[in-house]
Protein backbone atom coordinates (compact mmCIF):
# COMPACT_ATOMS: atom_id res chain seq x y z
CA UNK A 1 0.00 0.00 0.00
CA UNK A 2 0.86 3.61 -0.87
CA UNK A 3 2.43 6.10 2.21
CA UNK A 4 -0.83 8.67 2.37
CA UNK A 5 2.44 11.31 2.18
CA UNK A 6 3.97 9.79 -0.97
CA UNK A 7 4.91 12.26 -3.78
CA UNK A 8 7.41 10.40 -5.49
CA UNK A 9 8.58 6.50 -6.31
CA UNK A 10 10.91 5.68 -8.42
CA UNK A 11 11.45 1.93 -9.53
CA UNK A 12 14.50 0.04 -11.40
CA UNK A 13 15.06 3.03 -13.60
CA UNK A 14 17.13 2.80 -16.34
CA UNK A 15 18.58 5.78 -18.52
CA UNK A 16 20.41 5.09 -21.92
CA UNK A 17 21.86 6.74 -24.07
CA UNK A 18 22.94 5.89 -27.54
CA UNK A 19 25.77 7.05 -29.64
CA UNK A 20 28.09 6.17 -32.01
CA UNK A 21 30.69 4.95 -29.23
CA UNK A 22 27.65 2.52 -28.12
CA UNK A 23 25.17 2.54 -25.26
CA UNK A 24 26.27 4.22 -22.45
CA UNK A 25 24.19 3.29 -19.20
CA UNK A 26 23.58 7.12 -17.29
CA UNK A 27 20.97 5.38 -15.01
CA UNK A 28 21.10 1.86 -13.80
CA UNK A 29 18.62 0.80 -12.14
CA UNK A 30 17.69 3.07 -9.71
CA UNK A 31 14.49 3.27 -6.94
CA UNK A 32 13.96 5.35 -4.54
CA UNK A 33 11.13 7.55 -2.96
CA UNK A 34 10.08 10.67 -2.07
CA UNK A 35 7.28 11.99 0.46
CA UNK A 36 5.67 15.97 0.31
CA UNK A 37 7.98 18.23 1.93
CA UNK A 38 11.10 16.26 2.29
CA UNK A 39 14.51 17.08 0.96
CA UNK A 40 16.44 14.00 -0.14
CA UNK A 41 19.77 14.57 -0.88
CA UNK A 42 21.78 12.82 -4.41
CA UNK A 43 25.61 12.71 -4.29
CA UNK A 44 28.31 11.08 -6.47
CA UNK A 45 31.11 12.14 -8.00
CA UNK A 46 31.30 13.83 -11.54
CA UNK A 47 29.94 11.43 -14.20
CA UNK A 48 27.93 8.93 -11.63
CA UNK A 49 24.12 9.73 -13.82
CA UNK A 50 22.93 12.52 -11.33
CA UNK A 51 22.09 14.97 -14.20
CA UNK A 52 20.60 12.32 -16.20
CA UNK A 53 18.79 11.00 -13.14
CA UNK A 54 17.36 14.89 -12.27
CA UNK A 55 16.33 15.46 -15.94
CA UNK A 56 14.64 12.37 -16.05
CA UNK A 57 12.40 12.89 -13.15
CA UNK A 58 10.59 15.94 -15.48
CA UNK A 59 11.38 13.90 -18.67
CA UNK A 60 13.91 16.13 -19.96
CA UNK A 61 16.80 13.63 -20.73
CA UNK A 62 18.20 15.17 -23.94
CA UNK A 63 16.71 13.14 -27.48
CA UNK A 64 17.19 11.55 -29.98
CA UNK A 65 20.32 9.94 -27.89
CA UNK A 66 19.24 9.67 -24.32
CA UNK A 67 15.70 7.65 -23.41
CA UNK A 68 14.34 5.86 -20.48
CA UNK A 69 14.69 2.35 -21.66
CA UNK A 70 13.15 0.73 -18.11
CA UNK A 71 11.83 1.18 -15.14
CA UNK A 72 8.75 4.08 -13.72
CA UNK A 73 8.29 7.12 -12.06
CA UNK A 74 5.58 7.61 -10.05
CA UNK A 75 4.06 11.42 -9.48
CA UNK A 76 1.16 11.67 -6.95
CA UNK A 77 -0.63 14.09 -8.29
CA UNK A 78 -3.16 15.12 -5.22
CA UNK A 79 -2.98 11.47 -4.34
CA UNK A 80 -3.75 10.30 -8.11
CA UNK A 81 -0.72 8.14 -9.19
CA UNK A 82 0.51 9.49 -12.25
CA UNK A 83 3.00 7.45 -14.38
CA UNK A 84 5.50 10.31 -16.11
CA UNK A 85 7.83 7.75 -18.34
CA UNK A 86 4.23 7.41 -20.30
CA UNK A 87 3.63 10.67 -20.85
CA UNK A 88 4.92 12.46 -23.84
CA UNK A 89 8.09 14.39 -23.07
CA UNK A 90 6.65 17.31 -25.24
CA UNK A 91 3.01 17.00 -24.69
CA UNK A 92 0.63 18.95 -22.82
CA UNK A 93 0.12 16.55 -19.80
CA UNK A 94 3.68 16.49 -19.04
CA UNK A 95 4.51 20.03 -19.44
CA UNK A 96 1.18 21.23 -17.16
CA UNK A 97 3.24 19.40 -14.95
CA UNK A 98 6.25 20.74 -15.27
CA UNK A 99 4.90 24.42 -14.82
CA UNK A 100 2.58 23.96 -12.09
CA UNK A 101 3.96 21.02 -10.36
CA UNK A 102 7.11 19.94 -10.19
CA UNK A 103 10.08 22.60 -11.19
CA UNK A 104 13.92 22.64 -11.89
CA UNK A 105 16.61 24.32 -11.14
CA UNK A 106 20.13 23.68 -13.28
CA UNK A 107 23.69 24.36 -12.17
CA UNK A 108 24.27 26.96 -15.32
CA UNK A 109 21.39 29.91 -14.90
CA UNK A 110 21.69 30.17 -18.46
CA UNK A 111 20.11 27.26 -18.87
CA UNK A 112 17.01 27.87 -18.23
CA UNK A 113 17.09 32.27 -18.24
CA UNK A 114 16.94 33.30 -22.21
CA UNK A 115 18.96 36.41 -22.76
CA UNK A 116 16.91 38.10 -24.71
CA UNK A 117 13.90 38.74 -22.45
CA UNK A 118 14.22 40.87 -19.42
CA UNK A 119 13.90 38.73 -15.40
CA UNK A 120 10.52 39.82 -15.10
CA UNK A 121 9.04 39.00 -18.30
CA UNK A 122 10.56 35.36 -17.97
CA UNK A 123 8.46 35.28 -14.56
CA UNK A 124 5.85 36.67 -15.85
CA UNK A 125 5.66 34.41 -18.52
CA UNK A 126 5.68 31.08 -15.65
CA UNK A 127 2.68 33.31 -13.95
CA UNK A 128 0.66 34.00 -16.81
CA UNK A 129 0.87 30.43 -18.26
CA UNK A 130 0.57 28.54 -15.29
CA UNK A 131 -0.95 30.80 -13.40
CA UNK A 132 -3.35 32.68 -15.52
CA UNK A 133 -2.88 35.44 -14.04
CA UNK A 134 -2.92 39.05 -16.18
CA UNK A 135 0.08 41.22 -16.84
CA UNK A 136 -0.43 43.63 -13.76
CA UNK A 137 -0.40 40.78 -11.24
CA UNK A 138 2.40 38.90 -12.49
CA UNK A 139 4.34 41.41 -12.51
CA UNK A 140 3.15 42.52 -8.77
CA UNK A 141 4.20 38.14 -7.91
CA UNK A 142 7.43 38.46 -9.89
CA UNK A 143 8.19 41.60 -7.71
CA UNK A 144 7.64 39.61 -4.85
CA UNK A 145 9.16 36.42 -5.82
CA UNK A 146 12.43 38.32 -6.51
CA UNK A 147 12.18 40.20 -3.19
CA UNK A 148 11.68 36.68 -1.52
CA UNK A 149 14.99 35.32 -3.09
CA UNK A 150 16.95 38.27 -1.82
CA UNK A 151 17.22 40.53 -4.61
CA UNK A 152 17.40 44.16 -3.73
CA UNK A 153 15.54 46.41 -5.76
CA UNK A 154 13.55 43.99 -7.34
CA UNK A 155 11.09 46.38 -8.23
CA UNK A 156 13.79 48.08 -10.40
CA UNK A 157 15.63 44.95 -11.03
CA UNK A 158 12.68 43.19 -13.04
CA UNK A 159 12.89 45.31 -16.07
CA UNK A 160 16.65 44.20 -15.95
CA UNK A 161 17.97 41.73 -18.65
CA UNK A 162 19.93 38.27 -17.24
CA UNK A 163 23.60 40.02 -18.44
CA UNK A 164 22.83 42.78 -15.81
CA UNK A 165 22.74 40.36 -12.86
CA UNK A 166 26.09 38.71 -11.11
CA UNK A 167 26.00 35.05 -11.33
CA UNK A 168 24.76 34.70 -7.64
CA UNK A 169 21.84 37.08 -8.51
CA UNK A 170 20.97 35.42 -11.41
CA UNK A 171 20.74 31.82 -9.45
CA UNK A 172 18.42 33.90 -7.19
CA UNK A 173 16.26 34.74 -10.08
CA UNK A 174 16.13 31.38 -12.09
CA UNK A 175 14.72 30.02 -8.30
CA UNK A 176 12.42 32.61 -8.38
CA UNK A 177 11.49 31.51 -11.73
CA UNK A 178 11.12 28.36 -10.57
CA UNK A 179 9.45 28.40 -7.18
CA UNK A 180 6.89 31.14 -9.24
CA UNK A 181 4.63 28.31 -9.79
CA UNK A 182 5.10 26.91 -6.05
CA UNK A 183 6.04 23.78 -7.01
CA UNK A 184 5.37 20.06 -4.75
CA UNK A 185 8.74 19.07 -5.79
CA UNK A 186 11.94 20.89 -7.10
CA UNK A 187 14.88 19.28 -8.88
CA UNK A 188 18.21 21.46 -7.88
CA UNK A 189 20.51 19.98 -10.22
CA UNK A 190 24.00 21.26 -8.02
CA UNK A 191 22.23 24.99 -8.11
CA UNK A 192 25.10 26.43 -5.53
CA UNK A 193 28.31 24.44 -7.52
CA UNK A 194 29.34 27.70 -9.53
CA UNK A 195 28.70 30.25 -6.63
CA UNK A 196 31.24 30.96 -3.44
CA UNK A 197 30.20 29.96 -0.45
CA UNK A 198 28.98 33.34 1.56
CA UNK A 199 26.27 32.88 -1.61
CA UNK A 200 25.76 29.23 -1.40
CA UNK A 201 25.12 29.26 2.31
CA UNK A 202 22.78 32.08 1.88
CA UNK A 203 21.03 29.91 -1.37
CA UNK A 204 20.51 27.09 1.07
CA UNK A 205 18.78 28.84 3.54
CA UNK A 206 16.31 30.38 1.17
CA UNK A 207 15.49 27.06 -0.50
CA UNK A 208 15.08 25.66 3.03
CA UNK A 209 13.03 28.89 4.21
CA UNK A 210 10.64 28.79 0.90
CA UNK A 211 10.12 24.52 1.12
CA UNK A 212 9.32 25.35 4.64
CA UNK A 213 6.54 28.18 3.62
CA UNK A 214 4.93 25.82 0.76
CA UNK A 215 5.66 22.28 2.14
CA UNK A 216 7.72 21.56 -1.09
CA UNK A 217 9.94 18.49 -1.52
CA UNK A 218 13.28 18.94 -2.87
CA UNK A 219 15.44 16.95 -4.74
CA UNK A 220 18.84 18.14 -4.44
CA UNK A 221 21.68 16.95 -6.15
CA UNK A 222 24.97 17.96 -5.13
CA UNK A 223 29.10 16.25 -5.92
CA UNK A 224 29.89 17.92 -2.23
CA UNK A 225 28.43 15.72 0.40
CA UNK A 226 29.22 18.59 2.68
CA UNK A 227 26.18 20.52 1.66
CA UNK A 228 24.12 17.63 0.96
CA UNK A 229 24.50 17.18 4.92
CA UNK A 230 23.78 20.72 5.34
CA UNK A 231 20.17 20.38 3.51
CA UNK A 232 19.18 16.71 3.17
CA UNK A 233 17.17 14.82 5.25
CA UNK A 234 17.76 11.55 3.44
CA UNK A 235 21.21 10.90 1.03
CA UNK A 236 20.95 8.74 -1.86
CA UNK A 237 24.49 8.14 -2.75
CA UNK A 238 25.07 7.27 -6.81
CA UNK A 239 27.87 5.71 -7.99
CA UNK A 240 28.10 4.95 -12.16
CA UNK A 241 24.69 4.82 -12.24
CA UNK A 242 23.84 2.45 -9.05
CA UNK A 243 22.53 3.32 -5.80
CA UNK A 244 25.05 2.17 -3.67
CA UNK A 245 23.59 3.22 -0.01
CA UNK A 246 20.48 5.24 0.58
CA UNK A 247 19.90 6.13 4.67
CA UNK A 248 18.90 9.26 6.68
CA UNK A 249 21.59 12.39 7.04
CA UNK A 250 22.78 11.03 10.43
CA UNK A 251 23.15 7.30 9.37
CA UNK A 252 25.24 8.08 5.94
CA UNK A 253 27.57 10.47 8.41
CA UNK A 254 27.63 8.39 11.61
CA UNK A 255 27.24 4.74 10.38
CA UNK A 256 27.99 5.00 6.75
CA UNK A 257 28.63 1.25 5.09
CA UNK A 258 29.52 1.65 1.79
CA UNK A 259 33.05 1.93 1.36
CA UNK A 260 32.38 4.70 -1.09
CA UNK A 261 30.44 6.48 1.09
CA UNK A 262 33.22 6.55 3.46
CA UNK A 263 35.69 7.72 0.78
CA UNK A 264 33.21 10.68 -0.19
CA UNK A 265 33.29 11.35 3.87
CA UNK A 266 37.00 10.91 3.73
CA UNK A 267 37.10 13.51 1.04
CA UNK A 268 35.56 16.60 3.05
CA UNK A 269 37.77 19.12 4.35
CA UNK A 270 37.70 19.39 8.30
CA UNK A 271 36.34 22.20 9.78
CA UNK A 272 38.55 24.59 10.92
CA UNK A 273 41.50 23.20 8.50
CA UNK A 274 42.01 25.21 5.53
CA UNK A 275 42.88 22.04 3.54
CA UNK A 276 41.82 20.88 0.05
CA UNK A 277 39.16 18.56 -0.96
CA UNK A 278 41.18 15.03 -0.57
CA UNK A 279 40.04 12.74 -3.79
CA UNK A 280 39.65 9.80 -4.45
CA UNK A 281 42.01 7.47 -5.68
CA UNK A 282 41.03 6.42 -9.11
CA UNK A 283 37.99 7.44 -10.91
CA UNK A 284 34.45 6.96 -11.80
CA UNK A 285 34.49 4.15 -15.01
CA UNK A 286 33.47 5.43 -18.18
CA UNK A 287 29.51 4.64 -18.17
CA UNK A 288 29.64 2.73 -21.40
CA UNK A 289 32.18 0.62 -20.55
CA UNK A 290 31.22 -0.97 -17.35
CA UNK A 291 33.31 -3.64 -14.98
CA UNK A 292 31.80 -6.54 -14.28
CA UNK A 293 30.95 -7.53 -10.89
CA UNK A 294 30.85 -4.25 -8.52
CA UNK A 295 31.48 -0.87 -10.05
CA UNK A 296 33.35 0.15 -7.77
CA UNK A 297 35.37 -2.51 -7.16
CA UNK A 298 38.61 -1.21 -9.51
CA UNK A 299 38.93 1.69 -7.08
CA UNK A 300 37.73 -0.48 -3.71
CA UNK A 301 40.10 -1.38 -1.07
CA UNK A 302 37.86 -4.39 0.16
CA UNK A 303 37.18 -5.97 -2.92
CA UNK A 304 37.13 -9.76 -3.52
CA UNK A 305 37.16 -12.24 -6.25
CA UNK A 306 33.59 -12.24 -5.60
CA UNK A 307 32.97 -8.13 -5.73
CA UNK A 308 34.83 -8.37 -9.70
CA UNK A 309 32.79 -11.17 -10.67
CA UNK A 310 29.08 -10.66 -9.46
CA UNK A 311 26.92 -7.33 -9.45
CA UNK A 312 26.24 -6.63 -5.48
CA UNK A 313 22.98 -7.57 -4.05
CA UNK A 314 21.22 -4.63 -2.12
CA UNK A 315 21.61 -5.12 1.96
CA UNK A 316 19.45 -3.64 4.22
CA UNK A 317 21.33 -2.12 6.94
CA UNK A 318 18.42 -0.93 9.14
CA UNK A 319 15.06 0.17 8.23
CA UNK A 320 15.48 2.75 5.86
CA UNK A 321 19.27 2.46 5.42
CA UNK A 322 20.23 -0.06 2.35
CA UNK A 323 23.60 -0.69 0.99
CA UNK A 324 24.65 -2.27 -2.42
CA UNK A 325 27.79 -4.09 -1.30
CA UNK A 326 29.21 -7.79 -1.00
CA UNK A 327 31.42 -6.75 2.27
CA UNK A 328 27.79 -5.42 4.41
CA UNK A 329 26.84 -9.47 3.55
CA UNK A 330 29.99 -11.22 4.53
CA UNK A 331 29.76 -8.83 7.98
CA UNK A 332 26.13 -10.66 8.12
CA UNK A 333 27.28 -14.31 8.01
CA UNK A 334 29.88 -13.77 10.06
CA UNK A 335 27.76 -12.13 12.73
CA UNK A 336 24.89 -15.20 12.44
CA UNK A 337 27.34 -18.35 11.78
N1 LIG B 1 23.59 14.30 -23.82
C1 LIG B 1 24.28 13.18 -23.58
N2 LIG B 1 24.68 12.36 -24.59
C2 LIG B 1 25.38 11.23 -24.36
N3 LIG B 1 25.75 10.82 -23.13
C3 LIG B 1 25.42 11.58 -22.09
C4 LIG B 1 24.67 12.81 -22.24
N4 LIG B 1 24.47 13.36 -21.01
C5 LIG B 1 25.07 12.52 -20.14
N5 LIG B 1 25.63 11.46 -20.78
C6 LIG B 1 26.33 10.32 -20.16
O1 LIG B 1 25.86 10.13 -18.86
C7 LIG B 1 26.94 10.14 -17.94
C8 LIG B 1 26.48 10.72 -16.62
O2 LIG B 1 26.28 12.09 -16.79
P1 LIG B 1 25.69 13.06 -15.69
O3 LIG B 1 24.35 12.59 -15.29
O4 LIG B 1 25.79 14.42 -16.27
O5 LIG B 1 26.68 12.87 -14.47
P2 LIG B 1 26.79 13.77 -13.16
O6 LIG B 1 25.67 14.73 -13.16
O7 LIG B 1 26.73 12.77 -12.04
O8 LIG B 1 28.12 14.42 -13.25
C9 LIG B 1 28.03 10.95 -18.63
O9 LIG B 1 29.30 10.56 -18.20
C10 LIG B 1 27.82 10.58 -20.07
O10 LIG B 1 28.48 9.38 -20.36
S1 LIG C 1 30.93 -5.00 -3.38
FE1 LIG C 1 33.07 -5.33 -3.03
S2 LIG C 1 34.12 -3.95 -4.46
FE2 LIG C 1 32.01 -3.29 -4.28
S3 LIG C 1 32.08 -1.75 -2.71
FE3 LIG C 1 31.55 -3.66 -1.70
S4 LIG C 1 33.52 -4.50 -1.01
FE4 LIG C 1 33.97 -2.90 -2.52
MG1 LIG D 1 25.69 16.83 -13.11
Amino acid sequence: MTEPNRLVEVNDLEVVFDTVEGRTHAVNGVSFSMDAGETVGIVGESGCGKSVMSLAMLQLVPRPHGKIARGSIIYYQRGKAVEITKLNPTGKAMRALRGNEMAMIFQEPMTSLNPVYTIGEQIMEVLRLHQKMDNTRAKQRAIEMLEKVGVPDAAQRVEEYPHQFSGGMRQRAMIAMALSCTPNLLVADEPTTALDVTIEAQILELLAELQRDINMAVLFISHDLKVIGEIADRVIVMYAGWVVEEAMREDIFQNPQHPYTRSLLAAIPRIGRRERLVSIPGRVPSLSQLPPGCFFAPRCPAATDQCRREEPQVFTVNQGHTVKCWNYWDKEVQKTS
